[in-house]
């Protein structure tokens, strides 16, 4: 049997422990011997769990177990996640994780030590929860160019602009059901204020790039500021409001990458893509769009991406699966020279002048919208003529990118 540890037994860890039990016939059929988790690494007892017996307290016991070939870590956060990780890397133990915030961190020093110590670094749970992203992009698309990755990268975003797009509640209100449905992480500012998705096409950016394109560079903007008025103009205008992750490759080979949330037609296929799902679109030169669609969060998608990496690992072991991901960092193309269409929100008081900056931009009506605002779609202009032109209104009540594909 491949002898495993999971580092972390909440909601992705224990996902994981029940997985590899309730599926081990399904598994033994890629991975003949089976697959055994050895040890559960946690601060915290479960007496009430049947998996009790397995816990350690000690990160120790599980590197000098000398059988144990594959950890995962689904433990989150940046440390003790980084240490344990380098130390089992660097004994040549396999991880695959669900942590894309370390991922993001850290992933191509991570993937260095893996190689260097015939072992792998694996984290297809860290983008997409349950949907295969990473490993069709590392494996199946290696002939593409790849020009564009973008789409629904966080679960609970959608999940709470899909409530306040159909129960038409509060974001407020949204936010604390997805937090009493748990998809919501502990601090929901990760997931509402754009960082987690932000992380996640930095992630993507990089794989298809070859190189680091840092989460830091990267413009991110969340949805705490989206109301229910913005959701009846976008009724208005047969749209959905969706938090992107966008990466596009330019024609100098840089890469503009923002994560927002955006305006999205009805007939565009990101429009369906609701509640906890996730849906992403891959360009390719050759093969043209791909999309991929599935739960982006919850405990057993996201447990099955980790046991995905698992039995890869476990069909590998001693050697290193590549992944092409070079430390060499990768400065973003400047974000001031993207152009889009905007729709903005402005107060009446300032009607006569919007009319003159943003001429030919045709004004918005939507039942129930407040009296004392105009609303309107903006012609195509770039980050920095929109910048200009809002800088001399005294207040924009909304400022939302309408995507163009
Ligand atoms: N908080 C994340 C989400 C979890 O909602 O998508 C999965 O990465």
């Amino acid at each position: 049997m491949v002898q495993m540890a999971v580092l972390g037994f909440g909601t992705v860890g224990s996902g994981v422990v029940e997985l590899i039990d309730r599926n081990q016939e399904v598994i033994t059929k890629t991975v003949p011997d089976g697959i055994h988790v050895k040890y559960i690494l946690d601060l915290r007892d479960f007496p009430d769990s049947p998996y009790n017996d397995r816990v350690t307290h000690d990160y120790q016991d599980i590197l000098d177990d000398g059988e144990v070939s594959v950890i995962c870590e689904t433990m989150g956060g940046k440390e003790p996640a980084f240490t344990f990780t380098k130390k089992a890397l660097a004994r040549g133990i396999s991880v695959c994780t669900s942590n894309k915030e370390l991922v993001a961190a850290h992933g191509p020093e991570l993937l260095q030590i893996a190689k260097a110590n015939n072992c792998s670094y694996l984290f297809e749970a860290s983008v997409g929860g349950g949907i295969p992203l990473l490993r069709p992009i590392n494996a199946c698309l290696t002939q593409e160019d790849i020009t564009a990755v973008f789409g629904i990268l966080n679960g609970t975003t959608n999940y709470i602009l899909t409530r306040m797009e159909k129960a038409g509640i509060s974001f407020e209100h949204a936010l604390k059901e997805a937090q009493e449905k748990g998809y919501a992480e502990r601090n929901p500012e990760a997931d509402v204020e754009g960082h987690d998705p932000c992380r996640k096409i930095a992630i993507l950016s990089s794989l298809i790039s070859g190189r680091t394109i840092r989460y830091e560079d990267i413009p991110c903007e969340g949805i705490s500021h989206i109301t229910t008025d913005d959701f009846g103009y976008a009724r208005a205008m047969n749209m959905a409001i969706k938090l992107l992750g966008v990466s596009r490759k330019l024609e100098d080979g840089s890469y503009s990458v923002r994560t927002a949330p955006f305006l999205v037609r009805s007939d565009h296929p990101l429009h369906s893509v609701q509640d906890v799902f996730n849906g992403v679109f891959v360009h390719g030169n050759m093969v043209d769009d791909l999309m991929f669609y599935g739960r982006g969060a919850g405990k057993f998608p996201t447990a099955s991406a980790v046991v995905s990496d698992v039995m890869e690992c476990a069909r590998n072991i001693g050697r290193n699966i590549p992944i092409l991901w070079a430390d060499e960092v990768m400065q973003i193309a400047d974000p001031m020279k993207e152009s889009y269409r905007y729709f903005i929100r402005i107060s009446k008081e300032e009607e006569a002048k919007a009319h003159e900056v943003f001429k030919g931009s045709p004004v918005i009506h939507a039942p129930g919208a407040p009296e004392d605002e105009l609303a309107f779609v903006t012609l195509s202009m770039t980050e920095k003529e929109l910048q200009d032109a809002v800088s001399s209104f005294k207040t924009v009540k909304q400022c939302i990118r309408l995507l163009q594909d």
